[in-house]
């Protein structure tokens, strides 16, 4: 059988650049040689893109002139955009795999931009009867608005890793938190604290997706899943399944997700945040390019479902070249 071609995108702009490139790193040293023919781009932070071959050394200034890498992806058979945040995660990136009609693993345009702003996916779900927290819109220039008391969270509309985010516990927290958050997004939003169990859950799948088994995050030293929890070692437990909220909860936080994954169109992958809240299924946000190291949360809750790594990654192109050919023989 002839190999797959794969490519994998690497970095990129974002802040969340050095995630993706421990990501990828992980991608490429568990898609098999004999499998898969791989090729990496790697996108630097000032967005240049360069090709380089498929070993793990992505990290390395790649010697082909970034003019070659788009040629490049239309010749391959599927592409990896293991990118997280903006330009990446947010339907930029997919935009351009749609225009090089090339298969591409996780969501497309649509979707990918809808989760990756906080504001228009909490309207989405909330007209979709799926709770979320309350909470007020910023743009640049607006006065501060504070119904919630404190504490309360303060986040750029479209980052992760909890970049830009700040738990403001008083007004000057909050004066702080707000002139953050606007450095990284002309969009801001001041959210409703969730005092609850904080669950995390993987959904796997196209038109009939499945969810992991939960997991819940115990941040460890930290008050809340800062990025410093995030990344340090020793900065969280994954409890899985989640210790603090009883099975039938366990199964509704499973529906949900898969409900909020497909009411926002995803496909592919999807990590969906979410919180219990006495008893209820409070979901904060859906990532569609998660944390992809095979240690990340997503992978390990798959892992404890019963699909390992390599095996999730065989899922994942799969399910993006079903994708592509499902829709190429639509009539546009
Ligand atoms: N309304 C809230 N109430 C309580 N805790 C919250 C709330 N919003 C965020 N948090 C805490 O902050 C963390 C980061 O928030 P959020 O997931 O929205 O940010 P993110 O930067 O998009 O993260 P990710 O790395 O998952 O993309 C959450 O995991 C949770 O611990
Ligand atoms: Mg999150």
């Amino acid at each position: 059988m002839a190999r797959i071609r794969v490519a994998v995108l690497a970095g990129g702009r974002s802040s969340e650049h050095e995630i993706s490139l421990a990501s990828a790193r992980s991608v490429l040293e568990a898609l098999d040689p004999a499998e898969y023919d791989v090729v990496t781009v790697a996108i630097g932070r000032d967005g240049r893109w360069e090709l380089g071959s498929g070993d793990s050394s992505v990290a390395e200034t790649l010697p082909v002139p970034a003019d070659n890498a788009p040629a490049a992806l239309g010749a391959v058979d599927v592409v990896l955009p293991i990118l997280h945040g903006p330009f990446g995660e947010d339907g930029t990136v997919q935009g351009l795999l749609e225009l090089a009609d090339v298969a591409y693993v996780g969501a497309g345009v649509a979707g990918s931009a809808l989760c990756m702003d906080k504001d228009l996916f909490k309207k989405v779900l909330r007209e979709s009867g799926i709770r979320v927290a309350r909470s007020v819109t910023l743009r640049t220039g607006d006065a501060i608005e504070n119904p919630f008391g404190f504490p309360v969270f303060v986040k750029p509309a479209r980052l992760g890793s909890s970049v830009g985010i700040t738990k403001a516990h008083d007004g000057t927290e909050l004066r702080a938190g707000v002139e953050l958050a606007f450095t990284h997004d002309e969009k801001i939003l001041i959210e409703e604290l969730q005092d609850g169990v904080e669950v995390e859950v993987g959904v796997l799948g196209n038109r009939d997706p499945i969810a992991s088994v939960p997991g819940q995050i115990v941040p460890l030293g930290h008050e809340w899943y800062d990025y410093t929890s995030k990344y340090d070692e020793g900065g969280m437990k994954l409890v899985i399944p989640p210790d603090d909220i009883p099975e039938e909860t366990v199964a509704r936080v499973q529906e949900v997700a898969v409900d909020a994954f497909r009411v926002t169109e995803c496909e592919g992958m999807a990590r969906v945040d979410c919180f219990v809240v006495d008893g209820e299924v409070v979901v904060n946000e859906l990532n569609t390019i998660p944390g992809f190291t095979s240690t990340s949360v997503y992978a390990k809750l798959f892992e404890a479902s019963g699909v390992p790594y390599e095996e999730l990654l065989q899922r994942l192109i799969a399910l993006a070249l079903e994708r592509h050919d499902r829709r190429s023989r639509l009539k546009y």
